[in-house]
């Protein structure tokens, strides 16, 4: 007994600091992640015009299908760069790579975006955090340029 109880205080302090130190997954909260998305994309995702692409049809489309969906993961991870058409309007600006996010926040704002600011209903099929972590690890190479060049044939309009 007497070296159970320093072996026990040694394990509760190392799960405290694994704690501290592993993202928080449950907390991944997609309404607030959303904020920083917003300050391109607007609050509604309505975007501006020949600057910031609009989060709505294209989106919906994106999403719909497992190569849209992995562009769509490698947008938030890696950043994308254009020329690109959304909506047949053409953008060629520069997002950032948000890559500060985890998977489960890449999850969240994605979902966010779907069902609140893209609008696209009980289609929306969200997206699960190992499904960006396979995205991200098969798209570790990508430029945001090269990100861009996959608009089209992800389905992207
Ligand atoms: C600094 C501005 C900025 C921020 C912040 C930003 N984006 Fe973007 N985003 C852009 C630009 C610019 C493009 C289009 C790139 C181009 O013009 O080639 C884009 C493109 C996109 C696209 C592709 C749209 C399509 O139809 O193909 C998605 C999806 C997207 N952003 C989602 C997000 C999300 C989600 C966030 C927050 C996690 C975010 N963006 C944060 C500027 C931004």
């Amino acid at each position: 007994m007497r070296l159970a109880a320093p072996v026990a205080l040694a394990a509760a302090a190392a799960a405290l600091v694994a704690g501290l130190t592993l993202p928080v997954h449950a907390a991944a909260d997609g309404v607030a992640i959303y904020g920083r998305c917003a300050a391109c994309h607007t609050k509604t995702g309505a975007g501006v015009p020949g600057v910031f692409p609009p989060l709505g049809e294209d989106f919906r489309t994106l999403a719909a299908s497992d190569v849209g969906r992995r562009y769509l993961a490698l947008v938030v991870t890696r950043g994308i760069s254009g020329p690109i058409k959304v909506g047949g309007k053409p953008f060629a600006g520069v997002m950032p790579a948000q890559s500060t996010l985890d998977d489960a926040s890449v999850a969240a704002v994605l979902n966010h975006v779907g069902t609140e600011i893209a609008k696209t209903g009980p289609a929306f099929k969200p997206f699960a955090e190992a499904e960006i972590a396979t995205s991200r690890a098969g798209g570790a190479g990508l430029s945001a340029q090269d990100v861009g060049k996959l608009h089209a044939g992800a389905g992207g309009q």
